[in-house]
């Protein structure tokens, strides 16, 4: 019956024991897994650890400045960012098959960071923030697989790491407990679950700046109206998907042909099966008349009422 703290002194004292005086590169997407090993190997080795973000351009608003504000600033880590917007959308363009969608952003982002990981000198050891469940699901090759996810792997193959997780004995409430024990940011530890190819697999068929935007910007309002209601930590992931078709509409003395919004909020405890959330109607009506209001583009707002299954959590 181990503590939070003991484990986080036995790692430090195991990743200091392993690494030695040689030097850690980590890949940071800024989700919480890799976040949470950023400050703990920080905190174990300081300078001898380097990390690479690579900035897709499919985060959600101002994520990738709240990961650097807070590693960066907070704790001071060294991280080199890679702004690799341009890079992910040209190789996206005319591209509408989910799958296909995910794995070009997964190779892309491994492309990238290999890119960036050649650049160093030096290193010795790739740290991942690979959890339990992410160890066990993908090595069960009897488990079907519905979507490609892209979580474990990716490793460069002619780079010659030593590999360091130290949370692939945790699960996802755990690593989030260790999170805040080391004094982790409250918005970065509790985050909700966020897929690798963020946005790219909200915006339903082919991903473009104008429909990133739509995404993203009504996304943000429907966050804020959430947490505004303080909802945010009772509903396990909530977002709003644009399905791509227009329809009609009107505003003022005029008729509107636009797009419409999904929201998307489900209940789950692992992601495999998740039910729908019941939000109240009058956050509904909010975030509805906000989105219509803010969002450039967009007149007409639904609510996805499936659970799943039949339905999955994302729309691709
Ligand atoms: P689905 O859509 O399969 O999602 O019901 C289950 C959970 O997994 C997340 N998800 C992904 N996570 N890479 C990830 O890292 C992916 O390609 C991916 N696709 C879905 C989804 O957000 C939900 O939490």
């Amino acid at each position: 019956n181990w503590s939070m703290d003991d484990f986080i002194d036995l790692q430090i004292q195991h990743i200091r024991e392993t690494v030695g005086d040689k030097k850690v590169l980590l890949g940071l997407s800024g989700g919480v897994d890799s976040s949470v090993v950023g400050v703990l190997l920080h905190k174990a080795i300081g300078k001898q650890l380097t990390s690479i973000f690579v900035d897709h351009g499919l985060l959600r608003k101002n994520e990738a400045d709240q990961v650097m504000d807070s590693l960066v600033g907070k704790f001071g880590l060294n991280i080199i960012k890679v702004d690799a917007q341009e890079r992910f959308l040209s190789k996206l363009k005319g591209v509408t098959e989910p799958e296909k969608k995910r794995k070009i952003i997964g190779n892309e982002f491994i492309q990238v960071f290999n890119d960036e990981a050649r650049k160093l000198d030096g290193i010795d050891f790739l740290a991942q923030g690979t959890l339990y469940t992410d160890v066990v699901e993908s090595g069960t090759d009897t488990a079907q697989t519905i979507k490609s996810h892209h979580n474990v792997g990716g490793l460069p193959k002619d780079m010659k790491f030593k590999l360091i997780e130290p949370l692939n004995t945790l699960f996802k409430d755990e690593a989030r407990a260790i999170g805040e024990k080391l004094g982790m940011p409250e918005q970065l530890v509790w985050r909700q679950p966020f897929p690798g190819p963020g946005l790219g697999i909200r915006v339903i068929g082919e991903v473009t700046p104008e429909k990133l935007r739509i995404v993203r910007d009504s996304d943000w309002v429907l966050r804020d109206e959430i947490a505004k209601s303080g909802l945010d930590r009772d509903i396990w992931q909530y977002f709003t998907v644009l399905p791509g078709f227009r329809s009609v509409g009107v505003m003022g003395d005029g008729r509107t042909y636009d797009y419409t919004i999904a929201i998307r909020a489900v209940n789950s405890v692992d992601g495999m099966t998740a039910d729908f959330a019941r939000i109240p109607w009058d956050v509904l009506q909010n975030v509805s008349t906000r989105i219509v209001n803010e969002v450039d583009g967009i007149n007409r707002v639904v609510y996805d009422i499936t659970s799943k299954p039949p339905a999955t959590i994302e729309w691709e």
